[in-house]
């Protein structure tokens, strides 16, 4: 536990399945009036008359709406600078609304500040290295998620590197978060099962980080509470709006709890994963999780051991080694459970990239600085192994 800590969050939460109907109401709460507004989303809103209803709903208040298409998944940084110089900058809007997954509220967050900072986004790599703050933002989340819509995080692949890199800055908080759930009913089983885990990963490595503090284990304890209590079921029921709607508040405490506290070795590890070989970000947060914490184990068996006990896994009896073993083999139960890949093989990855997959890991000394206990290229090496079985 670190004894002095700062917490800064989103001026606005608008939480509720529905919600996103209120959309043209919340304008009000920008700090500025807006009637020209870029929106950057994913083709399945589209496609699901998603974005119709908003555009339609915004024509009625007379703004006018862009809508930005072509931000791939996972963005580049130089897909951010195209779609930024193609399609917002000439655009010119007042304000940014982003509905979809983490890879397009990214996009926009960077969007936000690149409409008032005149520098490429290069310069930004790295924590406060932004100047100005940004155009006013709507963010609204699709997925469970990684609570994006509540960091001051952007994540940017490099290709160059083969590593993917965040930008943090206080300017990368929105000033309006609508949480609608109801927009994730839909949302295919193997990214509920990816994004899912990737929101217990965030709350789960707040809760061990070397930075954790009494408001980030506060949302992180509640945010595993809800989503240990309600992935399986949003993975085998993904039309009960119930477990998707803890789902969603699940997620967003744990991007509040990675907010004050910050991941740790398992998002460490995966960055490289995604960087080399196009492993998805939640996929790969959820195949490296039980065999983190359990390196982990032994430095952190308390903490574990509480976890346990909140998620109903182990009583107050239990020794903490016996409940902190039961946790991982919960998660471990939960890869099987939501059939996340167990093997690198199928993403092309062979005993011969271990070395450069440590060695990227290495680099991605911002989250392995969190980590409760150091690793060596040898202990990261050993930790990939896992996953060629
Ligand atoms: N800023 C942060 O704090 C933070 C935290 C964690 C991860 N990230 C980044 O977020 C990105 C991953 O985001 P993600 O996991 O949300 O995935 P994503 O945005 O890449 O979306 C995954 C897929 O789900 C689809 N999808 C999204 N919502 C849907 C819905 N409601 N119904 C049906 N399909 C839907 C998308 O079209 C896409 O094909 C990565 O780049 C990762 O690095 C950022
Ligand atoms: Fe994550």
């Amino acid at each position: 536990m670190t004894s002095t800590y700062h917490f800064q969050t989103v001026r606005h939460i608008v939480h509720g399945a529905g919600s996103l109907d209120l959309l043209a109401d919340k304008l009000s709460l920008l700090d500025r009036p807006v009637s020209r507004i870029a929106l950057i989303t994913q083709p399945v809103m589209e496609e699901n008359g998603v974005i119709a209803r908003v555009v339609a709903a915004l024509a009625a208040r007379d703004v006018e709406v862009r809508i930005v298409r072509g931000v791939e998944p996972e963005p580049s940084i130089e897909n951010v600078e195209t779609v930024f110089r193609e399609q917002i900058a000439p655009f010119a809007p007042h304000a940014i609304l982003s509905i979809g997954g983490g890879s397009v509220l990214d996009a926009a967050k960077l969007f936000s500040v690149r409409l008032t900072n005149d520098e490429p986004l290069r310069n930004w790599l790295g924590i406060d290295l932004i100047k100005h703050p940004g155009a006013p933002m709507i963010l609204v989340p699709t997925t469970a998620g990684t609570g994006s819509e509540v960091t001051p995080n952007a994540i940017v692949t490099l290709p160059d590197e083969a590593l993917k890199v965040g930008i943090v800055s206080r300017h990368l908080l929105p000033q309006v978060v609508i949480l609608d759930a109801s927009l994730t009913l839909d949302l295919p089983r193997p990214i509920t099962a990816a994004t899912g885990v990737d929101a217990f990963v965030h709350s789960l490595e707040s809760y061990i980080s070397t930075k954790a503090n009494p408001v980030s284990d506060m949302f992180a304890m509640e945010s595993m509470r809800l989503i240990g209590a309600n992935i399986v079921e949003a993975y085998e029921n993904g039309h009960s709006v119930k477990a998707r709607e803890a789902m969603m508040l699940g997620s967003m405490y744990g991007g509040l709890a990675l907010t004050a506290a910050g991941t740790a070795a398992v998002h460490a590890l995966a960055y490289p994963l995604g960087g080399m070989f196009n492993v998805t970000h939640g996929v790969a947060n959820a195949m490296l999780l039980p065999h983190v914490m359990a390196f982990n184990k032994d430095a952190i068996e308390e903490r574990l051991a509480t976890v346990a006990r909140a998620l109903d896994l182990a009583t107050a009896g239990e020794s903490a080694p016996e409940a902190a073993q039961k946790l991982i083999d919960r998660l471990s139960l939960w890869t099987r459970q939501l059939q996340i890949p167990q093997d690198l093989r199928r993403y092309g990855v062979t005993e011969a990239d271990l070395d450069r997959l440590a060695e990227g890991a290495a680099k991605v000394k911002r989250l392995l600085g969190n980590n409760p206990k150091p690793l060596t290229l040898d202990d990261m090496k050993a930790i990939y192994r896992r996953l060629l079985p």
